[in-house]
């Protein structure tokens, strides 16, 4: 327990990145109604997830966290949700075949509303507004009117929250997550004409199911192969709604962040004595933070005493995020000051936000060889600095978007306009997500070929 710590301790703390509410009785009534409802996951769940991420810091398990930039009142829909947590399913059933340890999968989903922006005001059709913060603020419509913070939309959030995280459970036991089922969609993706390279990894999956269903182990007989677990995240930015939700543990009397069962720190809000950190110190949840190229060792030895002082395996995961070409310089400088300090944490790798361009057509866009390649440098340093690379976390749909240019069936500049839908970020599609999997999927095998072969 963090002792001494209140939810509103962040209040006396310097903010960025969140709203001015113009209205603030009407503020304080929302804040009064959220802490009323109840919150959206149970502090044992959270536990749970702590101790599966303390498994991706051994390598004994790896994290998949992916979904929305941002999740957008609009696109609120079950189909959505579904495309969006099947594809996820097949991500994990590659991964897990390749790395042979359990796959974490972290949905950006149920909660992942807010954002923050590097400049204050956007320019759309020659008038200068204030930047787009999330549905959870304000409108996407480019109107002044429309972009003022309206704290009622926090009430609708969490309302579109709750019944996402709803259906996902169904889904996740329901039936919907049968291995087979889940299997069978990705044997689609592997028969492309393009998509030679992944047959055989795909045929392998194919071969170790039917082996298992020969020797009796199907989907009547063992509850594992058809249910999941399946946790939600987003990042812990819009701190009034955070805190409203934050409730204490009736079994440990530790304070949990009821909105999620794992929330990140920004990398534009980790300033060490600022308000993001001072709530996300004190919850018991499963905390990331991201990193970019201005993390310095300093403000990362701080980060990680404040956010995990006991250095608990699983609280603290550190989402890299440098863009290609760029990990070289930083995630090395990183990695030596956890080593100085011994802290316990997952690396993870956030091939997306530092890869983000605008296009020449004038769309912002992420060229999906730029992320395989972040991707592949992460897992080189680790190689060389006999570190665990734990996770990949992405922004992904499972619709046929097109946002981030390249892939097998490839997206090119001209064809973003066609369905470029994010509210937020360009966001990797169905098919791109896959790619992606497999090869992460090549460079797991590749960490276990020589993890044998150093053994040996
Ligand atoms: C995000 O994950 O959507 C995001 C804004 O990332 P970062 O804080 O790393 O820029
Ligand atoms: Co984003």
């Amino acid at each position: 327990m963090t002792k001494g710590w209140q939810k509103s301790d962040w209040r006396a703390k310097p903010r960025v990145q969140m709203p001015d509410y113009p209205d603030a009785p009407a503020l304080t009534a929302v804040e009064a109604q959220l802490a009323k409802y109840p919150p959206l996951v149970f502090a044992g769940e959270a536990r749970k997830l702590k101790k599966q991420l303390a498994l991706a810091a051994e390598g004994k398990a790896f994290l998949l966290q992916g979904g929305d930039c941002a999740e957008s009142f609009s696109e609120f829909s079950a189909d959505n949700l579904r495309d969006t947590f099947r594809v996820m399913l097949q991500m994990a059933i590659v991964l897990t075949y390749s790395a042979k340890v359990p796959v974490i999968k972290v949905g950006r989903m149920a909660g992942q509303f807010a954002k923050p922006r590097s400049a204050p005001t956007e320019v759309i059709d020659g008038v200068e507004l204030p930047s787009y913060r999330g549905d959870i603020v304000h409108s996407f419509e480019p109107t002044i009117e429309a972009r003022r913070p309206d704290p009622a939309r926090m009430l609708q959030a969490y309302t579109q929250a709750a019944a996402s995280l709803n259906l996902l459970r169904a889904f996740s036991t329901g039936g919907f997550a049968d291995i087979h089922r889940v299997h069978s969609w990705t044997l689609g993706f592997a028969e492309h004409d393009k998509a030679e390279r992944y047959r055989e990894l795909s045929n392998r999956i194919s071969d170790a199911l039917d082996f298992m269903t020969a020797a009796g182990v199907n989907s009547e007989t063992a509850h594992t192969l058809t249910t999941v677990d399946f946790y939600t995240s987003h990042e812990a930015l819009l701190l009034e709604y955070e805190e409203a939700l934050c409730r204490v543990d009736s079994i440990s009397g530790q304070n949990v962040a009821g909105s999620g069962h794992m929330i990140w720190i920004g990398d534009r809000t980790r300033q060490v004595d600022g308000a993001h950190v001072e709530f996300c110190r004190g919850v018991l949840n499963p905390i990331g933070l991201k990193c970019g190229p201005s993390t310095s060792a300093e403000d990362l030895k701080v980060l990680m005493a404040k956010l995990n002082p006991a250095n608990e395996p699983g609280r603290l995961t550190l989402i890299a995020r440098f863009g290609a070409g760029k990990v070289h310089e930083h995630l090395p400088r990183l990695i030596k000051t956890v080593k100085e300090e011994g802290a316990n944490v997952v690396w993870s790798c956030d091939p997306m936000h530092g890869n983000t361009i605008k296009s020449p057509s004038g769309f912002k866009t992420r060229p999906f060889n730029a992320v395989l390649s972040e991707v592949r440098e992460f897992f080189a340093i680790h190689k060389d600095e006999r570190t665990i690379p734990g996770g990949v976390h992405v922004e992904m749909t499972g619709k046929d978007v097109t946002e981030c240019t390249g892939g097998l069936r490839a997206v090119t500049d001209e064809d973003l306009s066609s369905r470029y839908h994010t509210a937020c970020d360009p966001r990797l599609n169905a098919s791109q997500s896959l790619e992606l999997a497999f090869l992460v999927a090549e460079e797991l095998s590749a960490l276990r070929e020589e993890g044998r072969r150093v053994a040996l």
